[in-house]
């Protein structure tokens, strides 16, 4: 009996997982963190301040037109063919979500 118990964890454990994806609760010290990912790994093809180097300008004006779904998408899987890498390793999709969210409204610091 007492064998079965660590398999049970784990599935308890796995669900929590899931569920806690589902509920797109970001913490405030992770939105800190993706906030600097976004400005330094994101900034390297995209711009210090985001309007465009290699990569695009990401301005809330230059990508008003797409949905979030669709940012989040391009965030999460990359445009294949071109220098913008995938992020699903590091970046959950709701926080791809949230940065999509984050991009249209612009940055703070962003005049
Ligand atoms: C190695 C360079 C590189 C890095 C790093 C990079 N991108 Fe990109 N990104 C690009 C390029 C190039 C494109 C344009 C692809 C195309 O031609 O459609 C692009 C396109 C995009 C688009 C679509 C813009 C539009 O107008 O359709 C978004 C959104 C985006 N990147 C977000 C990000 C985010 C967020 C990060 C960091 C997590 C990131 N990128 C990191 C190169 C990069």
């Amino acid at each position: 009996m007492a064998s079965r118990l660590p398999s049970l964890a784990i599935s308890v454990f796995a669900f929590a997982m899931a569920s806690g994806a589902a509920a797109a609760e970001i913490s405030a010290a992770r939105e800190s963190e993706l906030k600097t990912l976004l400005l330094h790994d994101c900034g390297a093809c995209h711009g210090m301040t985001l309007r465009g180097g290699l990569g695009p300008p990401l301005e809330p004006a230059r990508i008003a037109w797409q949905s979030e779904e669709v940012l989040a998408a391009v965030i999460l899987d990359g445009v294949p063919g071109t220098p913008m890498p995938p992020w699903r390793f590091e970046i959950a999709p709701e926080e791809a979500v949230w940065l999509a969210r984050l991009l249209k409204q612009g940055l703070p610091d962003e005049s």
